[in-house]
Protein backbone atom coordinates (compact mmCIF):
# COMPACT_ATOMS: atom_id res chain seq x y z
CA UNK A 1 0.00 0.00 0.00
CA UNK A 2 1.57 3.37 -0.83
CA UNK A 3 0.85 5.78 1.72
CA UNK A 4 -1.34 8.04 -1.19
CA UNK A 5 -5.74 8.21 -0.94
CA UNK A 6 -7.49 8.66 -4.23
CA UNK A 7 -4.44 7.20 -5.96
CA UNK A 8 -4.45 3.58 -7.40
CA UNK A 9 -2.35 1.04 -9.93
CA UNK A 10 -4.11 -0.12 -12.78
CA UNK A 11 -2.09 -2.65 -15.34
CA UNK A 12 0.87 -0.75 -14.00
CA UNK A 13 -0.02 2.44 -14.13
CA UNK A 14 -0.90 4.82 -11.47
CA UNK A 15 -4.02 6.84 -11.41
CA UNK A 16 -5.33 9.63 -9.31
CA UNK A 17 -9.10 8.63 -9.05
CA UNK A 18 -10.13 7.89 -12.78
CA UNK A 19 -7.35 9.73 -14.60
CA UNK A 20 -3.61 8.33 -15.25
CA UNK A 21 -1.08 10.35 -14.10
CA UNK A 22 0.74 10.10 -17.34
CA UNK A 23 -2.01 11.73 -19.47
CA UNK A 24 -1.79 15.05 -16.80
CA UNK A 25 2.30 15.02 -17.15
CA UNK A 26 2.21 14.87 -21.25
CA UNK A 27 -0.39 18.14 -21.28
CA UNK A 28 0.81 19.81 -18.32
CA UNK A 29 4.58 18.91 -18.04
CA UNK A 30 6.33 18.24 -14.79
CA UNK A 31 6.81 18.88 -12.38
CA UNK A 32 3.32 18.92 -11.41
CA UNK A 33 1.34 18.88 -8.30
CA UNK A 34 -1.86 16.28 -8.34
CA UNK A 35 -4.19 16.56 -6.07
CA UNK A 36 -7.21 14.22 -5.00
CA UNK A 37 -10.58 15.86 -4.52
CA UNK A 38 -12.65 12.54 -3.42
CA UNK A 39 -9.48 12.20 -0.62
CA UNK A 40 -9.34 15.84 0.76
CA UNK A 41 -13.17 16.05 1.36
CA UNK A 42 -13.06 12.26 2.74
CA UNK A 43 -10.47 13.06 5.17
CA UNK A 44 -12.73 16.58 6.38
CA UNK A 45 -15.59 14.57 6.77
CA UNK A 46 -13.70 11.92 8.68
CA UNK A 47 -13.36 14.73 11.54
CA UNK A 48 -16.78 15.97 11.16
CA UNK A 49 -18.37 12.87 11.60
CA UNK A 50 -15.44 11.32 14.65
CA UNK A 51 -16.86 14.56 16.23
CA UNK A 52 -20.17 14.39 15.40
CA UNK A 53 -22.55 14.51 18.93
CA UNK A 54 -20.08 17.19 20.24
CA UNK A 55 -20.45 20.57 19.44
CA UNK A 56 -17.25 20.69 17.33
CA UNK A 57 -15.89 23.02 13.89
CA UNK A 58 -13.06 21.76 11.85
CA UNK A 59 -11.16 24.84 11.00
CA UNK A 60 -9.14 23.69 7.98
CA UNK A 61 -5.16 24.82 8.64
CA UNK A 62 -4.96 26.56 5.58
CA UNK A 63 -0.88 26.65 6.11
CA UNK A 64 -1.07 23.05 4.71
CA UNK A 65 -1.89 23.72 1.38
CA UNK A 66 -3.50 27.03 0.59
CA UNK A 67 -4.50 26.82 -3.10
CA UNK A 68 -7.61 28.45 -3.98
CA UNK A 69 -9.41 25.26 -5.57
CA UNK A 70 -8.60 23.69 -2.40
CA UNK A 71 -9.78 26.05 -0.37
CA UNK A 72 -12.63 26.19 -2.08
CA UNK A 73 -14.06 22.42 -1.77
CA UNK A 74 -13.31 22.37 1.14
CA UNK A 75 -15.58 25.41 1.86
CA UNK A 76 -18.45 23.77 -0.15
CA UNK A 77 -18.10 20.68 2.26
CA UNK A 78 -18.27 22.87 5.02
CA UNK A 79 -15.37 23.67 6.80
CA UNK A 80 -13.99 26.54 8.72
CA UNK A 81 -10.45 27.51 8.52
CA UNK A 82 -7.43 28.61 10.19
CA UNK A 83 -4.71 31.46 9.08
CA UNK A 84 -2.01 32.83 10.06
CA UNK A 85 -2.00 35.93 7.56
CA UNK A 86 -3.20 38.41 6.10
CA UNK A 87 -2.69 36.53 3.05
CA UNK A 88 -4.28 33.38 4.01
CA UNK A 89 -7.28 35.68 4.39
CA UNK A 90 -7.37 37.01 1.21
CA UNK A 91 -7.11 33.65 -0.17
CA UNK A 92 -10.09 32.30 2.14
CA UNK A 93 -12.12 34.94 1.01
CA UNK A 94 -11.32 34.84 -2.31
CA UNK A 95 -12.24 31.05 -2.52
CA UNK A 96 -15.50 31.50 -0.87
CA UNK A 97 -14.69 30.98 2.76
CA UNK A 98 -16.80 32.45 5.45
CA UNK A 99 -14.73 34.73 7.37
CA UNK A 100 -16.73 34.79 10.37
CA UNK A 101 -16.12 30.98 10.66
CA UNK A 102 -12.07 31.39 10.50
CA UNK A 103 -9.92 31.18 13.39
CA UNK A 104 -7.05 33.80 12.85
CA UNK A 105 -3.83 32.34 14.81
CA UNK A 106 0.04 32.88 14.73
CA UNK A 107 2.71 34.05 16.89
CA UNK A 108 3.35 37.84 15.42
CA UNK A 109 -0.27 39.62 14.11
CA UNK A 110 0.43 42.93 12.48
CA UNK A 111 -1.73 45.61 13.40
CA UNK A 112 -2.77 45.89 9.81
CA UNK A 113 -3.25 41.99 9.51
CA UNK A 114 -6.05 42.36 13.02
CA UNK A 115 -7.88 45.15 10.84
CA UNK A 116 -8.08 43.64 7.74
CA UNK A 117 -9.45 40.53 9.88
CA UNK A 118 -11.49 42.93 12.31
CA UNK A 119 -12.49 44.66 9.37
CA UNK A 120 -13.28 41.21 7.40
CA UNK A 121 -15.40 39.80 10.14
CA UNK A 122 -12.98 37.11 10.80
CA UNK A 123 -15.39 35.56 13.78
CA UNK A 124 -12.55 34.43 16.14
CA UNK A 125 -8.52 34.79 16.92
CA UNK A 126 -5.89 32.76 19.07
CA UNK A 127 -3.48 35.43 20.83
CA UNK A 128 -0.37 34.40 21.65
CA UNK A 129 1.07 37.19 24.15
CA UNK A 130 -0.04 39.94 25.92
CA UNK A 131 1.15 42.87 23.68
CA UNK A 132 -1.00 41.13 20.99
CA UNK A 133 -3.79 40.71 23.26
CA UNK A 134 -3.37 44.80 24.00
CA UNK A 135 -3.45 45.30 20.39
CA UNK A 136 -6.38 43.87 19.31
CA UNK A 137 -8.30 45.15 22.23
CA UNK A 138 -7.49 48.58 21.28
CA UNK A 139 -7.93 47.83 17.75
CA UNK A 140 -11.59 46.32 18.16
CA UNK A 141 -12.48 48.90 20.06
CA UNK A 142 -11.99 51.63 17.02
CA UNK A 143 -13.26 49.60 14.12
CA UNK A 144 -16.74 48.22 16.78
CA UNK A 145 -15.88 44.83 16.47
CA UNK A 146 -16.19 42.00 19.23
CA UNK A 147 -14.43 39.09 18.34
CA UNK A 148 -14.25 35.79 20.22
CA UNK A 149 -10.74 35.93 21.51
CA UNK A 150 -8.96 32.77 23.04
CA UNK A 151 -5.19 32.56 24.12
CA UNK A 152 -3.22 29.91 23.26
CA UNK A 153 -1.54 28.75 25.99
CA UNK A 154 1.63 26.49 25.94
CA UNK A 155 0.73 23.44 28.09
CA UNK A 156 4.47 21.90 28.14
CA UNK A 157 4.22 18.95 26.90
CA UNK A 158 6.46 17.03 24.72
CA UNK A 159 5.36 14.96 21.73
CA UNK A 160 7.38 12.97 19.28
CA UNK A 161 7.82 14.66 16.19
CA UNK A 162 10.90 16.64 14.57
CA UNK A 163 12.06 19.03 16.34
CA UNK A 164 11.19 22.19 14.30
CA UNK A 165 7.56 21.05 14.09
CA UNK A 166 7.24 21.01 17.73
CA UNK A 167 5.59 23.48 19.29
CA UNK A 168 4.20 22.55 22.72
CA UNK A 169 7.32 23.38 25.21
CA UNK A 170 8.06 26.53 26.93
CA UNK A 171 11.13 26.64 24.90
CA UNK A 172 9.18 26.98 21.67
CA UNK A 173 8.43 30.78 21.00
CA UNK A 174 4.36 29.25 20.65
CA UNK A 175 1.82 30.61 22.83
CA UNK A 176 1.77 31.81 26.71
CA UNK A 177 2.87 29.49 29.88
CA UNK A 178 -0.53 28.13 31.54
CA UNK A 179 0.08 30.38 34.90
CA UNK A 180 0.71 33.36 32.67
CA UNK A 181 -2.53 32.55 31.22
CA UNK A 182 -5.10 32.17 34.11
CA UNK A 183 -3.00 36.32 35.25
CA UNK A 184 -4.25 37.54 31.55
CA UNK A 185 -7.40 36.22 31.39
CA UNK A 186 -7.93 37.71 34.98
CA UNK A 187 -6.52 41.39 33.73
CA UNK A 188 -8.41 41.63 30.41
CA UNK A 189 -11.88 40.30 31.20
CA UNK A 190 -13.15 43.68 32.11
CA UNK A 191 -12.38 44.83 28.40
CA UNK A 192 -15.43 45.04 26.54
CA UNK A 193 -13.84 45.00 23.09
CA UNK A 194 -12.80 41.40 23.79
CA UNK A 195 -15.05 38.62 24.11
CA UNK A 196 -12.35 36.48 26.14
CA UNK A 197 -14.23 33.06 26.08
CA UNK A 198 -11.96 30.60 24.57
CA UNK A 199 -8.95 28.78 25.13
CA UNK A 200 -6.80 27.40 22.47
CA UNK A 201 -3.42 25.40 22.37
CA UNK A 202 -1.23 23.30 19.71
CA UNK A 203 1.07 20.85 20.47
CA UNK A 204 3.00 20.09 17.05
CA UNK A 205 2.45 18.58 13.87
CA UNK A 206 3.15 14.73 12.50
CA UNK A 207 2.00 13.53 15.71
CA UNK A 208 0.81 10.06 16.29
CA UNK A 209 0.19 9.65 20.35
CA UNK A 210 -2.89 10.28 20.91
CA UNK A 211 -1.93 9.97 24.73
CA UNK A 212 -0.15 13.27 24.19
CA UNK A 213 -3.12 15.12 22.55
CA UNK A 214 -5.22 13.55 25.40
CA UNK A 215 -2.65 15.23 28.02
CA UNK A 216 -3.22 18.46 26.20
CA UNK A 217 -6.64 18.30 26.37
CA UNK A 218 -6.39 17.52 30.07
CA UNK A 219 -4.33 20.59 30.81
CA UNK A 220 -7.13 22.85 29.10
CA UNK A 221 -9.88 21.38 30.49
CA UNK A 222 -7.66 21.95 34.12
CA UNK A 223 -7.34 25.82 33.33
CA UNK A 224 -11.24 26.05 32.14
CA UNK A 225 -12.37 24.92 35.06
CA UNK A 226 -10.21 27.31 37.26
CA UNK A 227 -11.32 30.16 35.13
CA UNK A 228 -14.86 28.96 35.62
CA UNK A 229 -14.48 29.24 39.57
CA UNK A 230 -13.08 32.09 38.92
CA UNK A 231 -16.77 33.75 37.36
CA UNK A 232 -14.79 33.50 33.68
CA UNK A 233 -16.64 30.72 31.53
CA UNK A 234 -15.20 29.31 28.44
CA UNK A 235 -17.21 28.84 25.26
CA UNK A 236 -14.55 27.48 22.95
CA UNK A 237 -11.95 25.00 23.11
CA UNK A 238 -9.36 24.80 20.71
CA UNK A 239 -6.66 22.05 20.31
CA UNK A 240 -4.91 23.07 17.18
CA UNK A 241 -3.79 20.91 14.29
CA UNK A 242 -4.66 17.03 13.49
CA UNK A 243 -2.92 13.70 13.84
CA UNK A 244 0.25 12.42 11.55
CA UNK A 245 0.07 10.82 8.51
CA UNK A 246 1.68 7.95 6.96
CA UNK A 247 4.61 8.61 4.48
CA UNK A 248 6.18 5.19 4.48
CA UNK A 249 4.09 1.61 3.57
CA UNK A 250 3.62 -0.04 6.55
CA UNK A 251 3.51 3.26 8.81
CA UNK A 252 -0.26 3.58 9.73
CA UNK A 253 -1.85 7.14 10.00
CA UNK A 254 -3.56 8.07 13.32
CA UNK A 255 -6.97 7.31 13.59
CA UNK A 256 -9.22 10.20 13.24
CA UNK A 257 -12.09 8.09 14.06
CA UNK A 258 -10.48 7.04 17.52
CA UNK A 259 -9.14 10.86 18.11
CA UNK A 260 -12.79 11.89 17.97
CA UNK A 261 -13.99 9.20 20.00
CA UNK A 262 -11.62 10.21 23.32
CA UNK A 263 -12.40 13.74 22.59
CA UNK A 264 -16.03 13.66 22.68
CA UNK A 265 -15.75 11.22 25.71
CA UNK A 266 -13.39 13.88 27.76
CA UNK A 267 -15.69 16.69 26.47
CA UNK A 268 -19.01 15.33 27.14
CA UNK A 269 -21.45 17.26 29.12
CA UNK A 270 -19.29 20.13 29.10
CA UNK A 271 -21.25 22.55 26.65
CA UNK A 272 -18.61 24.01 25.21
CA UNK A 273 -17.43 24.21 21.26
CA UNK A 274 -14.91 21.81 20.24
CA UNK A 275 -12.78 23.23 17.57
CA UNK A 276 -9.55 21.31 15.17
CA UNK A 277 -7.44 22.45 13.06
CA UNK A 278 -6.23 19.91 11.03
CA UNK A 279 -4.24 20.16 7.90
CA UNK A 280 -1.34 17.74 7.05
CA UNK A 281 -4.35 14.52 7.65
CA UNK A 282 -6.88 16.53 5.29
CA UNK A 283 -4.63 17.15 2.16
CA UNK A 284 -1.04 15.20 3.04
CA UNK A 285 -1.85 11.91 1.35
CA UNK A 286 -4.08 13.32 -1.54
CA UNK A 287 -1.15 14.84 -3.32
CA UNK A 288 1.49 13.62 -4.86
CA UNK A 289 4.38 15.37 -7.13
CA UNK A 290 4.90 14.84 -10.36
CA UNK A 291 7.95 14.66 -11.56
CA UNK A 292 10.51 13.27 -15.13
CA UNK A 293 13.84 11.63 -14.47
CA UNK A 294 16.23 13.84 -16.43
CA UNK A 295 19.61 12.09 -16.18
CA UNK A 296 20.69 9.08 -14.40
CA UNK A 297 24.43 9.14 -13.27
CA UNK A 298 26.95 7.14 -11.41
CA UNK A 299 30.03 8.59 -9.29
CA UNK A 300 32.13 6.40 -7.32
CA UNK A 301 29.49 3.89 -5.43
CA UNK A 302 26.62 6.51 -6.03
CA UNK A 303 23.36 5.57 -8.06
CA UNK A 304 22.03 9.66 -9.17
CA UNK A 305 18.89 9.86 -10.63
CA UNK A 306 18.09 13.31 -11.41
CA UNK A 307 14.75 14.60 -11.94
CA UNK A 308 13.32 17.77 -12.78
CA UNK A 309 11.33 18.64 -9.71
CA UNK A 310 13.65 19.94 -6.60
CA UNK A 311 14.37 21.03 -3.39
CA UNK A 312 12.26 24.71 -4.34
CA UNK A 313 9.23 22.39 -5.56
CA UNK A 314 9.17 20.04 -2.33
CA UNK A 315 11.47 21.13 0.85
CA UNK A 316 10.59 18.64 3.38
CA UNK A 317 13.13 16.15 2.56
CA UNK A 318 15.89 18.69 2.33
CA UNK A 319 14.53 20.68 5.89
CA UNK A 320 13.19 17.54 8.37
CA UNK A 321 14.80 14.99 6.72
CA UNK A 322 11.43 14.14 5.64
CA UNK A 323 10.63 10.55 3.99
CA UNK A 324 8.43 10.54 0.77
CA UNK A 325 8.12 7.43 -1.32
CA UNK A 326 8.63 7.49 -4.96
CA UNK A 327 7.18 5.69 -7.21
CA UNK A 328 7.62 4.70 -10.95
CA UNK A 329 4.40 6.11 -12.74
CA UNK A 330 4.19 3.23 -15.22
CA UNK A 331 5.95 -0.23 -13.84
CA UNK A 332 8.40 -1.77 -15.43
CA UNK A 333 10.75 -4.81 -14.55
CA UNK A 334 13.76 -3.07 -13.84
CA UNK A 335 16.73 -4.26 -11.61
CA UNK A 336 16.74 -2.15 -8.54
CA UNK A 337 19.55 0.27 -7.92
CA UNK A 338 20.21 2.20 -4.21
CA UNK A 339 20.84 5.65 -5.10
CA UNK A 340 19.63 9.26 -4.40
CA UNK A 341 17.18 10.92 -6.37
CA UNK A 342 18.18 14.69 -6.57
CA UNK A 343 17.29 18.03 -8.26
CA UNK A 344 18.79 20.19 -10.27
CA UNK A 345 19.39 23.53 -7.78
CA UNK A 346 22.82 23.79 -7.28
CA UNK A 347 22.87 22.28 -3.63
CA UNK A 348 24.67 19.22 -2.00
CA UNK A 349 21.17 19.52 0.01
CA UNK A 350 19.02 19.46 -2.85
CA UNK A 351 17.29 15.72 -2.75
CA UNK A 352 14.01 14.30 -2.71
CA UNK A 353 15.52 10.94 -1.57
CA UNK A 354 18.97 9.65 -0.41
CA UNK A 355 19.93 5.96 -0.04
CA UNK A 356 16.67 4.72 -1.35
CA UNK A 357 16.20 0.93 -2.97
CA UNK A 358 14.22 2.08 -6.11
CA UNK A 359 13.67 0.45 -9.38
CA UNK A 360 16.21 1.61 -11.85
CA UNK A 361 15.04 5.16 -13.31
CA UNK A 362 15.54 6.02 -16.69
CA UNK A 363 15.99 9.24 -18.77
CA UNK A 364 12.26 10.52 -19.38
CA UNK A 365 10.22 8.29 -17.13
CA UNK A 366 7.74 9.77 -14.95
CA UNK A 367 8.38 9.29 -10.92
CA UNK A 368 5.38 10.79 -8.21
CA UNK A 369 6.58 11.99 -5.10
CA UNK A 370 3.69 11.09 -2.52
CA UNK A 371 2.36 12.39 0.54
CA UNK A 372 2.98 15.94 -1.25
CA UNK A 373 -0.40 17.13 -0.50
CA UNK A 374 0.76 19.09 3.05
CA UNK A 375 3.76 21.95 3.22
CA UNK A 376 4.27 20.72 -0.34
CA UNK A 377 3.56 23.38 -2.91
CA UNK A 378 3.35 26.26 -0.12
CA UNK A 379 6.74 25.95 0.69
CA UNK A 380 8.18 26.28 -2.60
CA UNK A 381 10.31 28.97 -3.68
CA UNK A 382 11.54 30.08 -6.68
CA UNK A 383 15.09 29.41 -5.97
CA UNK A 384 17.50 29.15 -8.84
CA UNK A 385 15.10 31.14 -10.51
CA UNK A 386 13.03 28.28 -11.23
CA UNK A 387 9.36 29.07 -11.70
CA UNK A 388 7.24 26.80 -9.68
CA UNK A 389 5.37 24.00 -10.95
CA UNK A 390 1.88 23.82 -11.66
CA UNK A 391 -1.30 21.87 -9.95
CA UNK A 392 -3.75 20.03 -11.10
CA UNK A 393 -7.38 18.78 -9.25
CA UNK A 394 -8.79 15.79 -10.44
CA UNK A 395 -12.32 14.82 -9.43
CA UNK A 396 -13.67 11.84 -10.57
CA UNK A 397 -12.73 11.43 -14.31
CA UNK A 398 -12.11 15.05 -14.82
CA UNK A 399 -9.07 16.99 -13.82
CA UNK A 400 -8.30 20.35 -14.07
CA UNK A 401 -5.22 22.82 -14.02
CA UNK A 402 -5.66 25.04 -10.46
CA UNK A 403 -2.90 26.41 -10.71
CA UNK A 404 -0.83 27.18 -13.95
CA UNK A 405 2.94 26.82 -14.24
CA UNK A 406 4.86 29.47 -13.35
CA UNK A 407 6.85 31.46 -16.42
CA UNK A 408 10.00 34.02 -16.65
CA UNK A 409 8.13 36.84 -17.15
CA UNK A 410 6.35 35.68 -13.54
CA UNK A 411 9.86 35.15 -11.98
CA UNK A 412 10.42 39.30 -12.81
CA UNK A 413 7.26 40.65 -11.66
CA UNK A 414 7.61 43.74 -9.94
CA UNK A 415 11.35 43.56 -10.67
CA UNK A 416 12.96 46.84 -11.99
CA UNK A 417 16.38 47.14 -13.82
N1 LIG B 1 -2.72 24.89 14.07
C1 LIG B 1 -1.56 25.52 14.34
C2 LIG B 1 -1.56 26.61 15.32
C3 LIG B 1 -0.37 25.12 13.68
O1 LIG B 1 0.76 25.75 13.98
C4 LIG B 1 -0.40 24.06 12.75
C5 LIG B 1 0.81 23.65 12.04
C6 LIG B 1 -1.64 23.46 12.49
C7 LIG B 1 -2.77 23.87 13.18
C8 LIG B 1 -1.79 22.33 11.49
O2 LIG B 1 -1.16 21.18 11.94
P1 LIG B 1 -1.32 19.80 11.14
O3 LIG B 1 -2.75 19.34 11.27
O4 LIG B 1 -0.97 20.07 9.72
O5 LIG B 1 -0.37 18.87 11.80
N2 LIG B 1 6.05 22.45 7.45
C9 LIG B 1 6.00 21.36 8.40
C10 LIG B 1 4.77 21.42 9.26
C11 LIG B 1 4.62 22.71 10.02
C12 LIG B 1 3.37 22.74 10.85
C13 LIG B 1 3.14 24.10 11.40
N3 LIG B 1 1.93 24.25 12.15
C14 LIG B 1 6.10 20.04 7.64
O6 LIG B 1 6.21 20.07 6.41
O7 LIG B 1 6.10 18.98 8.24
Amino acid sequence: MTPLQGFERRDGALYCEQVALATIAAEVGTPTYVYSASAIAANYRAYDEALQGAPHEVHYAVKANSSLAVLALLAREGAGFDIVSGGELYRVIQAGGDPRRTVFSGVGKTAEEIEYALESGVGSFNCESEGELALLRDLADRLGRRPSVALRVNPDISAETHPYISTGLTEHKFGIPLEQAERIYGEFRRYAPLALDGVSCHIGSQIFDLGAFQEASAKMLGLIDRLAAAGLSIRRLDLGGGLGVSYKPGQISGSIAEYGRRLREALAGRGFELQLEPGRSIVGQAGALLTRSLYRKQNGEKVFVIVDAAMNDLIRPSLYQAHHEILPVVEAERPRILGDVVGPVCESGDFLARDRALPDVLPGELLAVATAGAYGFVLSSNYNSRPRAAEVLVEGDQWRVIRERETFRDLIRGETC
